[in-house]
């Protein structure tokens, strides 16, 4: 027998209940889409090649298996005539495909890796022709359940549809995940009909037909059945997803990660959290996202694709690709868009926007500022409200804050600007021209105070009244 093992996902259905432009494998869950997560799960035992039979809208699905499974062939299946056929399809394109062959669904992301070695181990160990996981459920309206002998030997999948009084009684049902071997797989599937309810080419049958031609045919029972559960509409995506949640945040918390509330916790499969991480309620951990050890998260905060350094604190802020140094802080209330990269020390505080900007290590933008393709260097200072004006209407230009700067507050940096390292700016400045090391730049109309003008122009005004209690006060005693 070939060594050989590869896998067949079936997502050739467009899944009408979802109600969307989108085929339903392609739906996400926390991280990756529904196909995703069933290829990940096949990665390790199907060793050779992966295979996912497309149909409904199959150009997006091999868009995206394109970018996100490099390495994964796809057959088509013009017709959806039967999860039976579906699979002859694919072995008939692949007619070198020998050894074991894993078939499992694409709509049911929550299989873990290690039932199906458990699964594929069981079918070599024994010598199986066919093993099929199976479930026990409390409720298997539906499903496909299975016939055993009085032994315990399979004999045979019956639908819920095709099913009389005594079958549809039993609670062990078919997961649609089984392990072929290739050779007998392929000589069964020519034999199956169309002979049931749906007038389609059952994938099921080939149990029974397998066992009639005197292979053996076996079942692995799985220990959680949530693992073989399926999506048909956004109701059940959404059980999906918790149940998914859960499970990484229980993983979570085990392997040292403290989460203060880990139902409002959204932490996507592709993330990677450090031990003696803090996550307060309401945080989403996005895509390619990192917190290394020690940082506290949230409240209310979503990062993407972002790296947050050691000890570094992010407190009600949103975050995309951006990078936070190690015992950074960050908010309440900020946001860090795509290149925003914070040095080790480094302060972004309430209400300041950072977009594709260098804040350098102990640097501080601590209130209220827009700082865009800028570079600043460490320990300067950017004070209440500075505004990096870094677009002319048709271009964007760079600024340089040096080291050690210091940019008083309410100061408007006319993109391209380059302040030196050592430099002052004074508050209430319109900055166009490079500043200097040492230098302190104003630019901003002088200051000019006009005795009398209220007395002459707002006579009688409450501003009067206390203008001439103020001056009244200030007139030495006696006067
Ligand atoms: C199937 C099983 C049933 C099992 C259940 C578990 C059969 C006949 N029945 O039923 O025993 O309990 O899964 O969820 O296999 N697909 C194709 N091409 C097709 C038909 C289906 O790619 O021609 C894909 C679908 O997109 C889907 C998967 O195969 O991802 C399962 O097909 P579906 O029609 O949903 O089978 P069920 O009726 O759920
Ligand atoms: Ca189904």
């Amino acid at each position: 027998m070939s060594s050989e093992r590869s896998a067949i996902i079936l997502a050739a259905g467009l899944g009408t209940r979802m109600k969307s432009s989108k085929p339903k494998v392609l739906h996400e869950l926390l991280g990756r889409s529904l196909v995703g997560h069933v290829l990940r799960a096949t990665k390790t035992v199907a060793t050779d090649r992966r295979i996912v039979v497309v149909g409904a809208a199959a150009d997006q699905v091999r868009t995206h298996l394109a970018e996100h499974a490099p390495g994964v062939e796809t057959v088509y299946q013009a017709e959806q005539l039967g999860t039976g056929h579906a699979v002859r399809i694919a072995l008939e394109a692949l007619p070198e495909l020998a050894g074991t062959v894993v078939v499992a669904c694409g709509d049911a992301p929550l299989l873990r890796a290690d039932t199906l070695d458990r699964l594929v181990e069981s079918h070599e160990k024994a010598g199986q022709a066919a093993t099929v996981l199976t479930a026990v459920v409390d409720d298997p309206t539906g499903f496909g359940r299975i016939v055993r002998d009085e032994a315990g030997n399979v004999l045979r999948n019956v639908e819920h549809r095709d099913a009389d009084e005594t079958e549809r009684a039993v609670r062990e049902i078919n997961s649609s995940i089984y392990a072929f071997d290739a050779a007998v797989l392929r000589e069964q599937l020519a034999k199956i009909t169309t002979a049931n309810d749906q007038g389609e080419e059952y994938l099921t049958d080939v149990l029974e037909l397998a066992r009639e031609a005197g292979h053996a045919v076996g079942a692995v029972v799985v220990d959680d059945p949530t693992e073989v559960l399926g999506c048909n509409d956004r109701a059940q995506l959404a059980g999906l997803r918790r149940i998914l949640r859960d499970r990484i945040n229980t993983e979570l918390m085990r392997s040292g990660v403290t989460l203060e509330d880990p139902e409002t916790t959204w932490i996507d499969a592709t993330a990677q959290v450090g031990a003696d991480v803090l996550i307060r309620p309401g945080c989403q951990l996005k895509g390619a996202t990192a917190v290394d050890e020690g940082a506290e998260i949230g409240p209310d905060t979503t990062l993407t694709d972002t790296i947050v350094g050691s000890d570094a604190v992010v407190i009600r802020s949103h975050a995309d690709q951006a990078t936070v140094g190690e015992s950074a802080t960050v908010g309440p209330f900020s946001y860090l868009r795509p290149g925003a990269k914070l040095g080790e020390d480094a302060k972004v505080g309430a209400y300041v926007e950072v977009k594709k900007s260098e804040i350098g290590p102990g640097a501080k933008v601590p209130h209220l500022s827009y700082v865009g393709d800028a570079t600043v260097g460490a320990k300067a200072n950017v004070s209440a409200g500075v505004i990096v004006a870094n677009y002319d209407g048709v271009a964007k230009h760079h600024t340089v804050i040096g080291e050690g700067s210091f940019v008083g507050s309410d100061s408007v940096l006319i993109a391209p600007v380059d302040i030196a390292d050592g430099a002052y700016v004074a508050a209430g400045s319109a900055i166009n021209a490079d500043v200097a090391p040492g230098e302190l730049a104003i630019a901003r109309g002088r200051q000019a105070n006009k005795p009398g003008w209220v007395a002459a122009n707002r006579p009688g005004t409450v501003t009067d009244g206390a203008a001439g209690r103020a001056e009244d006060e200030r007139r030495p005693a006696g006067e």
